[in-house]
Formats: structure tokens, sequence, C-alpha cells
């Protein structure tokens, strides 16, 4: 199975020049991902989370990486007027917000009986509520813009993972958004989609929750990178996707088609190889 290749080997490098980025979660992880492909291909980026301290080195680091600007903006996703403040710094530095990702979230594993009323709160809070908040302080900016939004969902609610039943329904929430904003916002020249990342190798998420992932288990053989992520990020972005709104695209190698399968891997091999030889 072939690697992911670098973007700029697949789009123009100035494609978003002029564009402006805001990311909820863009200091880390899966959003500085796509961040620093956005601003690779020309845009400019506001980054938010909690930390300043963080998403001002962070900030330095993608700009250092990628030649384009970053605006570190500390917010707390579940608090409105902070999110309001964020949107109107980003306005201010910018002039503009052509593209929103909502991506800041928190999770960790936990059977149910051991969530408590809070840390269930707590997830949908930021997750659901954080992707409502910011689409809704920066929509006067994507109306004006005709802008996108790209919202980070998963695939856990797809089978109902287990120890994941607070980030499940907060993405199955957010899936919901996606549909709902696309029917509405579409009128306004704006296109709203989403991506259902699976495991993906050398982020936090991963780190936490991912002790025995099993590679042999993926239909594409391989944990999925951020650059996996990143390639239809950009594509969403573009105008090759200028029809496209509405849509959750998972990018997964196939890894929640096969996650129920957990056994399978090896005897659909053994399976195949038997049929091979016999043929
Ligand atoms: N298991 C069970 N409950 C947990 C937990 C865990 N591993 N981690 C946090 N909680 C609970 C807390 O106990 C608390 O509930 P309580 O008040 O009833 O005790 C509630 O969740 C809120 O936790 P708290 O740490 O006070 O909230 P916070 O707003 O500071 O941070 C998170 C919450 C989810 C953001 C934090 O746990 C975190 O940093 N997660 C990592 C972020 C991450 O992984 N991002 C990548 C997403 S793929």
């Amino acid at each position: 199975m072939s690697a992911p290749v670098d973007t700029t080997d697949i789009f123009k490098k100035d494609i978003f020049a002029g564009k402006v980025v805001l990311v909820s979660g863009g200091g880390s992880g899966i959003c500085r991902g796509l961040t620093e492909a956005l601003l690779r291909h020309g845009a400019k980026a506001a980054i938010v989370s909690r930390t300043f301290s963080k998403l001002e080195k962070a900030a330095k680091e993608m700009s250092a990486a990628t030649g384009g600007p970053v605006l570190p903006v500390a917010a707390d996703v579940r608090k409105p007027e902070q999110v309001e403040a964020a949107v109107a710094k980003t306005v201010e530095t910018y002039g503009r917000i052509d593209f929103l990702i909502n991506g800041a979230a928190g999770n960790f594993l936990a059977p149910f009986e051991g969530l408590s009323y809070n840390a269930f709160r707590t997830v949908i809070e930021i997750d659901t509520l954080g992707t409502f908040n910011f689409t809704k302080a920066a929509l006067p900016h994507l109306k004006a813009s005709k802008g996108a939004v790209l919202n980070i969902s998963a695939t856990l609610h797809y089978t109902g993972k287990a120890f994941q039943l607070h980030v499940g329904a907060a993405k199955a929430a957010i899936d919901a958004l996606t549909t709902h904003w696309a029917v509405e916002l579409g009128p306004h020249g704006i296109r709203v989609n989403g991506i259902s990342p699976g495991l993906i190798a050398d982020t936090e998420g991963a780190n936490r929750l991912a002790a025995n992932f099993n590679e042999a288990a993926v239909p594409l053989q391989r944990v999925g990178k951020i650059k996996d992520v990143e390639q239809s990020a950009l594509f969403l972005f573009s105008e090759a996707a200028n029809y496209i709104t509405g849509v959750t695209l998972v990018v997964d190698g196939g890894q929640w088609l096969n996650s129920g399968n957990h056994d399978y891997p090896n005897s659909i091999l053994n399976f195949v190889g038997r049929t091979k030889s016999k043929m």
C-alpha cells in the first residue's frame, strides 16, 4: 500500500492565496496538519485553543515551517463570548474569514458506568457546542466571503464503539449540524462538509486511545497519517469540490468497515489463499 504523498505534489501551491482560515484546535494534532497544508497553499490562518502559551509556540513553528502567517487566539470553544472575540480578532487582523475548521475536541476512554454527568457534558460542550458556537459566530463573515466550513467528526457512532459513548454522541450531533447547515447555508453560497478520520498516527487521540491498534485489520493495511486527512481537506476546500456540500468524508483506509471483524483479517487472507490454490 502506497504511503500518503506530499500535498504540494498534488494541489497547486497558490490555490488558497488570499484566503483566511480560522481553526479551532489548530495548534495540535490533525487540525495543525490541516492548517499547515492550507498555509503551504497560500492561506493565512488563525488558530484557537485554550492555552495561549502552547498556541503561541505552535503558531511560530507553523509559520516557520510553511512561510504563512499564523495568528494565535486563546478561547474556550464552550464560551460564546470568547468565541465571538476570537472571530473578531481574526477579522481585525486579516479582514475576512473564508474557511472555518471546527476541530477542537475532548476525548478519553471511559465506560458508560464510569462516565460522570460532568464528563459527558464536557465532551458534548467542547465538540458539539464548540462547533455550533464557532459556526454561529463566523457566519456573517462566511456569508460575505461565500466560504466553506469543515467539521471534524469520527466513525465511532457508525458502530457503537465501546468506551466512546460521549464522543460518538458528540460527533453524531456534529454530523447532523453538517447536513442541516449544508441545506440552510447553501443558498448563501456556503459549503459545509465534514471529515471523519480513522485512527491517525502521531496524534494525542491515537496516543490516548489506540494501545492495541492492529494495522492488519485495516483494509488498506496501515494506520492513517495526518497527510491523509490533509489531502481530503484541501480537496473539500478547493474549487474542485464546489458542488459538494453536506458530505462527511470518511478518511480511514476502511478501518470502520472492518472494525467489527477483529479476528477475520488472517482468516480472510487464508481463505483467499486456499481459493487461489484451487483455481
Ligand atoms: N475518564 C473518565 N472521566 C474523565 C476522564 C477520563 N479519562 N478525563 C476527564 N474526565 C471527566 C472529569 O473527571 C470531569 O468530570 P467530574 O467533574 O465529574 O470529575 C470531566 O470529565 C471534566 O474533566 P476536566 O478535566 O475537569 O475538564 P476539562 O474541560 O479541563 O478537560 C478534556 C476535559 C476532555 C478536554 C480533557 O480530559 C482532555 O484534555 N482531553 C484530551 C484532549 C484530547 O484528547 N484531544 C484529542 C481528541 S481526539
